[in-house]
């Protein structure tokens, strides 16, 4: 089958590799029909999640057709229509049993701190993704389900990560009615925690980014008011202005290890790699947020330390937030909303790159050119 494979820090390329296997009497085999990239797999493409090794195949959004199912598996047959949430899980750890699927205690040999995910180095398990024609899917009646006969495909590709964990970025907020909601990045994630907050009861959302075509776009899609950060003097000073000098009620982290905005953060983290990811949007919302207000994380960081202002978190008694999406959990609510048309998840996609083109997907996504957001990989046979 020909997959996406990586060759070093931005260094992918499609090879052939062997179609996967059921290792487990458990797994599936999926015929991947459309899969994406997620800003998620920038960090792998640009060197910063250890244990990444040359060959691993990225992809943890895709949907597909089930080709082969092991003898134990229940819910799935071959010929099924099926979204697969990004988390690896059991379904029966303690962890899973409480919901907490992006926590799965039973699927990453190598780290007890981050769960399984799908083509995300072997530090999250060493799966292979499904930027690929096939992959293989280990506990198939535990994460996938069956693609509603009403689910548009492309509705179903960004309800495997980025329109749920934007969801979930905007619960962790723990918003009240009427509420001021700031959110750190214009990427999928953040579009989809402020489209999000709205739902929850927010009075205003505000989002912050540098790249103004984003920022034009949760204009549009979010109906959020919009900052370029770069164009204001000072982004917390901006936002206490804004809230009487009190600061926002909640604000959302979506910009994760390769943050920007401040030149030392950026150099330490992204480029030497001696932080476990650049602090700055998380910083900035530590500042900006108002005393006993919320901070939500739902940008991804490394296993090491950042330089995270944890001094002015503690003395403003801060709650703040954060988890891997737990995928599976918010599909109830997320197929209603996509099934009412509360929410329209295919929206953001920009690109639909065909799978032997995928390096020109990566460096449009990693250089943010053409208007890209959210690029589709679709395989080609
Ligand atoms: N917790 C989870 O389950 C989960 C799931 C998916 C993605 N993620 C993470 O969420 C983050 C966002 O994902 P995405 O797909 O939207 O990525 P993305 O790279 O498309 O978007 C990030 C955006 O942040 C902007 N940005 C950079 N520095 C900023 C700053 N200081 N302030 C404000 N904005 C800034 C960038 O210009 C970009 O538009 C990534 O770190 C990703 O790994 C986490
Ligand atoms: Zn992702
Ligand atoms: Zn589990």
């Amino acid at each position: 089958m020909r997959a996406m494979v990586y060759r070093g820090p931005g260094r992918i390329r499609v090879e052939e590799k062997d179609i996967p296997s059921i290792e487990h009497p458990n797994d599936a085999i999926v015929r991947v029909t459309c899969a994406a990239i997620c800003g998620s797999d920038l960090h792998l493409y640009h060197g910063m999640i250890p244990d990444l090794r040359v060959g691993h195949t990225f992809g943890h959004e895709f949907v597909g057709v089930v080709h082969e199912v092991g003898p134990s598996v229940q819910h799935l047959k071959v010929g099924d229509r099926v979204l697969v949430p990004f988390n690896i899980s059991c379904g029966s750890c303690f962890f899973c049993a409480r919901g907490l699927y992006g926590n799965c205690h039973n699927v990453n040999p190598n780290a007890t701190a981050i769960g399984g995910i799908y083509g995300y180095s072997h530090s999250a398990g060493g799966y292979d993704g499904g930027q690929a024609e096939f992959v293989r899917v280990p506990f198939a009646d535990v994460g996938p389900s069956k693609i509603p006969e009403w689910m548009d495909e492309e509705d179903a590709v960004m309800l495997t990560d980025a329109c749920p964990t934007g969801y979930f970025g905007a619960q962790l907020g723990e918003i009240r009615e009427g509420d001021v909601v700031v959110v750190f990045g214009a990427g999928p994630v953040g579009l989809f925690a402020a489209k999000s907050s709205w739902l929850m009861g927010a009075g205003r959302v505000i989002v912050v980014d540098h790249v103004d075509y984003r920022l034009d776009f949760a204009r549009t899609f979010a109906h959020a008011e919009t900052v370029n950060f770069t164009q204001v003097n000072d982004i917390v000073q901006w936002v206490k202005e804004t809230t009487e000098f009190l600061g926002a009620d909640v604000c959302i982290e979506a910009v994760g290890s390769e943050a920007d905005g401040a030149f030392f953060q950026h150099v330490t983290s992204a480029k030497l790699k001696l932080q476990g990811g650049s602090p700055v949007a998380l910083n900035w919302c530590i500042d900006s947020v108002r005393k006993g207000g919320t901070v939500s994380v739902v940008g991804a960081f490394g296993p090491l330390f950042s330089a995270v202002k944890f001094g002015d978190a503690m003395n403003k008694g801060l709650t703040i937030r954060t988890n891997q999406c737990p995928v599976k959990r918010q599909w109830p609510r997320l197929f209603e909303h996509v099934k009412n048309g509360v929410l329209k998840p295919s929206a953001i996609v920009t690109h639909r790159i065909p799978l032997d083109d995928i390096a020109e997907g990566y460096h449009l996504m990693s250089n943010k050119l053409d208007g890209c957001t959210k690029p589709l990989v679709i395989p080609t046979s």
